[in-house]
């Protein structure tokens, strides 16, 4: 079964300069968690235990996060800031942290290929930490529920949610045959079409389980918009040699690469409630 979860995180976050001059992106704070936080909970939420991070340079304080503060622990023992790292230390505990970094930042595609080193062989889930996914009403991560289809059609999957078509130009785009609630057969992928070229308005966001044949095709996939190594032209290769699954999640998502979407995850988070 899956276990391990590969988080690429080296890109520049151009998008929150000056903030991401000198921090990582993932580690923007909603509320108290850094935006990896949630990431590994959701993923240790879906089963996994260990997470394979594809950093860069500037990125060192994630390593930091995921280990033991020796000096900031001991001078909050036994005051009632101790609870405080409580949520962390647990996670800590629960899984292992392994890193490679990315040394050219060529485009999600090779981020992920850059990743190959700490998966190997076996399928395995990705996270995008930027995209930040809560159950909402319902009782299961985002990622739970891929695993639990990743079960049943033994095929890379991808998840969707439908965007207003105008924003189709953010995102890759599927086109698909439906085959069950919520599911469907990818027939055709686009990565960031013009709104008039979108074959659909059900874009992917950052969550995918993918077959290790996605390396190879990923070695041979040649640079696409942007001039990147995409992943979703390499999802398409892998459509057409097999199968890959859209999968419209239950919950919510919020794009906390953009500042919109980040207050709105944060104003989410502050009602419900959550530290
Ligand atoms: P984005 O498209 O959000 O790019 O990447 P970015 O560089 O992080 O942010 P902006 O657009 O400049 O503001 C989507 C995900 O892919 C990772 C990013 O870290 C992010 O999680 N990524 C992207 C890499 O790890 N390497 C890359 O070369 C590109």
């Amino acid at each position: 079964m899956i276990k391990k979860c590969l988080f690429p995180a080296a890109g520049y976050g151009t998008r929150f300069l000056p903030a991401t001059k000198a921090m990582p992106k993932e580690m923007l704070p909603v509320l108290t968690r850094p935006l990896i936080e949630y990431g590994v909970e959701e993923a240790v939420e879906a089963g996994l235990n260990t997470m394979a991070i594809v950093t860069g340079r500037g990125k060192r304080a994630i390593e930091d996060h995921f280990d033991i503060s020796y000096e900031l622990e001991h001078q909050i023992k036994g005051t009632t800031k101790e609870p405080l790292l409580t949520q962390i230390r647990k996670l800590i505990n629960k899984c292992t942290f392994s890193y490679t970094r990315q040394v050219e930042m060529k485009g999600l595609g090779h981020a992920i290929l850059s990743g190959e080193t700490l998966i190997g062989n076996e399928p395995f889930a990705v996270i995008l930490a930027d995209d930040l996914c809560d159950a909402d009403s319902h009782n299961e991560g985002v990622l739970s529920q891929m695993i639990k289809l990743y079960s049943k059609y033994k095929c890379s999957i991808v998840a969707i949610e439908e965007v207003p078509k105008e924003d189709t130009n953010k995102y890759g785009v599927i086109d698909g045959e439906q085959i069950a609630d919520g599911v469907y057969m990818i027939k055709n992928m686009v990565e960031k079409p013009n709104p008039e070229d979108a074959p659909s308005n059900m874009a992917i966001i950052g969550r995918y389980i993918l077959t290790p044949d996605i390396f190879d095709i990923i070695r041979e996939t040649k640079p696409g918009k942007g001039g990147e190594i995409q992943i979703t032209d390499a999802l398409m290769t892998q459509a057409q040699n097999g199968m890959v699954l859209a999968y419209k999640f239950k919950g919510k998502r919020f794009d906390c690469g953009s500042v919109d979407g980040f207050v709105e995850a944060t104003n989410y988070f502050y009602k419900k409630g959550s530290k």
